[in-house]
């Protein structure tokens, strides 16, 4: 169960949402928990959540290293400071950063290469899925984006689906929708990377809430969920991880 915290929270207010949501989830030994925080608030999670068994990640990384990048966060810096996790290729980052499925593929292999695991996010928008083009949009961000990995990497990566149309908007893809598309993803995993695809992990994000959750997570396809507005809060994020 991965949190997008995409651009919300300052660095005391994510020492708060710890310190509330810790004790919420003691015990959820079921669910790996991962809180994917805007790059400032990093440090106050990683320090808010040692000890515990909830990792943290990046929402994003620039490929190099380090260099002349005004602006961007490599890495090796991300691991440096205790990142667990990187997202990559979050929809918001190709709608609106200019991000494709080149610069997915350069940037996930630069945070394997770091010693990052990557949540890589795939999904079509509504006028794809209107048009029938989901699983073209699917096998489109695969091919360019996935299979240029090697196994090793491959086995370093977390698939998120989330369907553009999804996100933010309280339209949730049905259970059996989503089921659907991460079944493509799989056989796609399967083409690329044989018996591996079988321990893919394959996460559903778009409007995941509390009273949503299980009913996705009861289709065996969905393994995880990838939640943004629902993570803010500690008693709507562990209602999800405790679900
Ligand atoms: P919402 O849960 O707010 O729809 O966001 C989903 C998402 O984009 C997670 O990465």
């Amino acid at each position: 169960m991965a949190a997008n915290w995409k651009m919300f929270k300052t660095p005391t207010e994510t020492t708060a949402f710890f310190t509330a949501f810790l004790p919420m989830i003691e015990g959820a030994a079921k669910a790996d928990v991962a809180i994917c925080a805007p790059f400032i608030n990093l440090p106050a999670a990683i320090a808010a959540a040692s000890g515990s068994a909830v990792t943290v990640g990046g929402q994003n990384l620039y490929w190099a290293k380090d260099g002349a990048f005004t602006g961007e966060i490599s890495g090796p810096m991300l691991k440096a400071i205790g990142c667990e996790w990187v997202i990559v290729g979050h929809s918001e980052r190709r709608q609106f950063f200019g991000e494709t499925d080149e610069t997915v593929l350069r940037r996930t292999k630069a945070a394997i290469e770091a010693g990052l695991k990557v949540i890589l996010c795939v999904g079509e928008m509504l006028a794809e899925r209107e048009a029938g083009q989901t699983e073209a949009v699917l096998h489109k961000q695969f091919g360019a984006g996935v299979a240029g990995l090697t196994p090793e990497e491959f086995s370093q990566i977390v698939i998120a689906y989330e369907p553009v149309w999804a996100i933010g908007t309280g339209r949730t893809a049905t259970p059996e929708m989503a089921a659907a598309a991460h079944k493509v993803i799989r056989g796609l995993a399967a083409h690329a990377f044989g018996d591996a695809a079988n321990t893919l992990r394959i996460l559903y994000g778009g409007s995941v809430k509390p009273d949503n959750v299980a009913s996705l997570m009861a289709e065996e396809e969905i393994d995880g969920a990838l939640v943004g507005g629902a993570s803010l809060d500690p008693a709507s994020f562990s209602k999800i991880v405790n679900f």
